[in-house]
């Protein structure tokens, strides 16, 4: 079978993100496995083109991989014409600009979130990726988690009933810097820099709740800075002017009432870095990362409150490991090749630009809803 090759311009690829998750698990693994197969058979075969600012780290990135082509200047990959698509994994702040240049250049998107640092910027590059006539993705990584792939299931075989609610708690505890080094980059914690977890979790939440239950139309958050002195990578001190935790309400259509804690500055008491309940009327489940268990109607326990006696039922072990029933591979790098089919033969995308400006405004909104005190409704018009 013939099999056509994609260049593509990987941007921020010495970062956490950008080599581990993208470079290394997805675009090499596909290379190293003969690329992205086709519905007819024939296969695309990934050519990744490594942008960066520093030579002497994407030239030990390139050296160690086999990649032959990187550049410290993105003009010089943008105006290659074997490079069809344009990936950015860089900090947040550096994105508009690149995609912009990358839209112009003709190439076809795909990014990490979030994709701009406004929503009124993210609707412009969708709006200028369609002009253009270009392909365009947003990373929806959640999604392709094995253990919300499975409550997506139970969603759609209708073993909730009616959903009444969904509480999600994410976070775990982030160093401070001084005695520890920080497992996260400094970036994260300022908010000059687009750090803020509001900024970066917001736009997961929207589309998990999106895809799970139903649009979001009204968020109440407070977010906070819990530490308000971090060290940087150079061990210097630095001010925290981003929030490190946010502690949201999320009404969705329908009357499901979502409510998710983000912390960088909590301690891990759960079986997972994040994990979702869903309660509905016949039955409810709890899913992490990979596992996801669930509780029957039928199956389920009547407690009654009494303070004086112990507890005496093992609440955790009522519950039934909902089986795989399928392969899960790396979600980044299954939603590559969702993207990389998109690119070429067309056909469904759903997790574009406008899906990824949809995710800012829920998290502009939860900013806004914590500064003014007050709960903010979301209108469809921004981000369609
Ligand atoms: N999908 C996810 O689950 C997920 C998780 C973490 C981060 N992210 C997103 O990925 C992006 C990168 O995050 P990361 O944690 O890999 O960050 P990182 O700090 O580890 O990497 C940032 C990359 O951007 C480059 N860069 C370009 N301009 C820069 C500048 N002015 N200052 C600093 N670095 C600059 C760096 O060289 C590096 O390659 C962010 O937009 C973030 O929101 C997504």
């Amino acid at each position: 079978m013939a099999t056509t090759t994609l260049g593509v311009a990987v941007n921020g690829a010495t970062g956490r993100m950008g080599y581990r998750q993208h470079l290394v698990r997805s675009l090499l693994a596909i290379r190293d496995e003969g690329g992205v197969e086709l519905p007819g058979g024939q296969r695309v075969q990934l050519e990744p083109v490594l942008v960066g600012r520093n030579s002497d780290k994407l030239a030990a990135i390139a050296a160690r991989h086999g990649i032959e082509r990187w550049t410290t200047e993105l003009d010089t990959a943008l105006s290659d014409s074997a490079v069809d698509l344009y990936f950015d994994a860089q900090v947040t702040s550096a994105r508009e600009s690149a995609l912009r240049a990358a839209i112009g250049a003709g190439k076809h998107i795909y990014s990490e979130k979030p994709v701009a640092e406004s929503v009124a910027a993210a609707v412009e590059l969708g709006k200028l990726a369609d002009q253009a006539g270009l392909r365009h993705g947003v990373v929806h990584d959640k999604l392709y988690l094995p253990g919300l792939r499975k409550l997506r299931r139970l969603v759609d075989g209708g073993f909730f009933g009616r959903i009444l609610s969904v509480r999600g708690e994410f976070g775990y505890w982030v160093f401070e810097g001084d005695w520890q080094e920080a497992q996260r980059p400094s970036w994260n914690y300022r908010a000059e820099d687009g750090g803020g977890i509001v900024a970066d979790m917001f736009c997961h939440w929207n589309y998990v709740l999106e895809e799970l239950v139903g649009p979001v139309t009204a968020v109440t958050a407070k977010a906070v800075t819990h530490i308000p002195e971090r060290r940087d990578e150079a061990g210097q001190p630095y001010t925290a002017t981003a929030d490190d935790a946010a502690y949201g309400i999320f009404e969705i259509s329908g009357g499901i009432v979502a409510q998710i804690n983000s912390s960088w500055c909590v301690r891990v008491n759960r079986d997972e870095l994040v994990e979702f309940q869903v309660d509905g009327t016949e039955g409810s489940a709890v899913a992490g990362l990979r596992r996801c268990r669930a509780q029957h109607r039928g199956f389920t326990p009547k407690p009654v409150w009494n303070p004086d006696l112990p507890v005496a039922e093992p609440f955790r072990d009522q519950w039934v490991e909902v089986p795989d029933n399928d392969e899960f591979d790396n979600g980044f790098r299954a939603q590559w090749e969702q993207f990389v089919r998109h690119v070429v033969v067309g056909g469904e995308h759903p997790y574009d630009i406008h899906a990824g400006a949809r995710g800012i405004q829920l998290a502009e909104a939860g900013l806004r809803s914590s500064q003014e005190g007050r709960r903010i409704e979301l209108t469809s018009t921004a981000a369609g």
